[in-house]
């Protein structure tokens, strides 16, 4: 383990932050990211605990704050988080479904200091985007509520998890976000972490469905001429041979506080067989410069073969340590994305589950009284 001196000589200090103030949730989207057990609600931080992140974050140098969850507007103290962010000096990034999302509360918001906001939809179609969500009316509040966020002068990302539910679709999509002047908007197909793993086959779209929504954003892409939104689409890296090189490496730039204060070098590392150091217990600094879980694939020195020798790691750090313990069992392994891998046939093997799915039933969570009940929607 490093000594604070030394490390902090050769490590970066964190620059994006990522408070996931809580898991509570008014939708249950299939694709949802987080983690299966939602853990208590109950054990959520509190405000200070929350102020106390940030000051200790900003100290080490973080600038990006994004403030998320689950749904962060269920926090009541939101206003104050922000309030605090502001005050620091953090470049804050609200993330919601935009459900709760009132008049009120977007003034009081922006009185805090918000910079930016990112509203999800599930679809262009209100039928579709209600059944996704798992909400009736769910599409019309979102639909007004985007309205607002530009009304009040936010720069607002729109953010349409793409799925097989949604990808035909995609120009319908497209034209909703030119009519509520969108700035950027998110054409992100699912990440199977999560929840979202349980529906991968469900989910996950061909790859001929990934090549012509493709092609059709291109099109609408090349005929703005620099007016309107600016279309991001991410494919599945199912469908790649290299992999992503998630969250800029390990323990390099991203930290990630979940709801009852473990932090995280990205948001689906709960599911890592590690011990998570808590906020609570240990300040930030302690965290990110010595902590197992941070130092664990830090660098390059844990690899093992064929990342070790390749000479693609410094570009990709041998991908997503999440996805390698998923679908390979131990975090350690290269990303089986990558051909190189010799796991690699699972990915291919699960593209081709996906592919031959035709059941379109998804299974959907909602957490009562702590409680998970599931229920399968079309
Ligand atoms: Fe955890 Fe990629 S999501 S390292």
């Amino acid at each position: 383990m490093p000594k604070s001196g030394s490390a902090e000589n050769s490590i970066n200090p964190p620059l994006w932050l990522l408070l996931e103030l809580t898991y509570r949730c008014p939708l249950s989207c299939p694709y949802c990211a987080n983690p299966v057990d939602l853990g208590d609600p109950a054990d959520e931080l509190s405000t200070e605990d929350w102020l106390k992140v940030l000051e200790q974050a900003r100290a080490m140098g973080a600038v990006q704050l994004g403030l998320s969850g689950g749904e962060p507007l269920l926090r009541k103290d939101l206003e104050v988080i922000v309030a605090k962010a502001r005050e620091l000096g953090f470049y804050t990034n609200l993330i919601t479904s935009g459900i709760g999302l009132t008049n009120k509360r977007l003034k009081a918001l922006k009185d805090a200091g918000l910079d930016h906001i990112q509203v999800s939809f599930q679809s262009a179609d209100p039928d579709t985007n209600d059944a996704i969500a798992g909400k009736r009316k769910a599409f019309e509040t979102k639909q007004e509520l985007a309205r607002q966020v530009k009304a009040h002068g936010f720069p607002m990302v729109l953010n349409f998890v793409i799925s097989k539910q949604n990808i035909e679709n995609i120009d319908a999509i497209m034209q909703l976000s030119q009519s509520l002047e969108a700035d950027y908007v998110e054409l992100a197909t699912a990440q199977y972490y999560g929840w979202a793993l349980q529906n991968r086959d469900q989910l996950m779209p061909t790859l001929e469905q990934v090549r012509t929504a493709e092609a059709q954003v291109n099109a609408v892409r090349d005929s703005q001429n620099g007016v309107g939104p600016r279309f991001i689409f991410v494919t599945p890296d199912y469908y790649e041979t290299r992999p992503k090189a998630c969250m800029s490496g390990w323990g390099n730039i991203f930290l990630s506080v979940a709801p009852d204060g473990r932090a995280m070098p990205c948001h689906s590392a709960a599911l890592l067989p590690l011990s998570f150091p808590n906020v609570r217990d240990s300040n930030l600094k302690s965290i990110w410069y010595e902590s197992e879980l941070f130092n664990k694939y830090r660098g390059f020195d844990w690899m093992p073969e064929p990342c070790r020798s390749c000479d693609e790691k410094e570009k990709d750090f041998g991908g997503c340590r999440c996805q390698a313990l998923l679908l390979t069992g131990d975090a350690a392994n290269a990303d089986p994305v990558c051909d190189k891998s010799p796991h690699h046939h699972k990915i291919v093997s699960a593209a081709e589950s996906a592919a031959a799915c035709r059941n379109g039933e998804t299974l959907a969570r909602t957490v009562q009284n702590s409680q998970i009940i599931m229920q399968t929607r079309v």
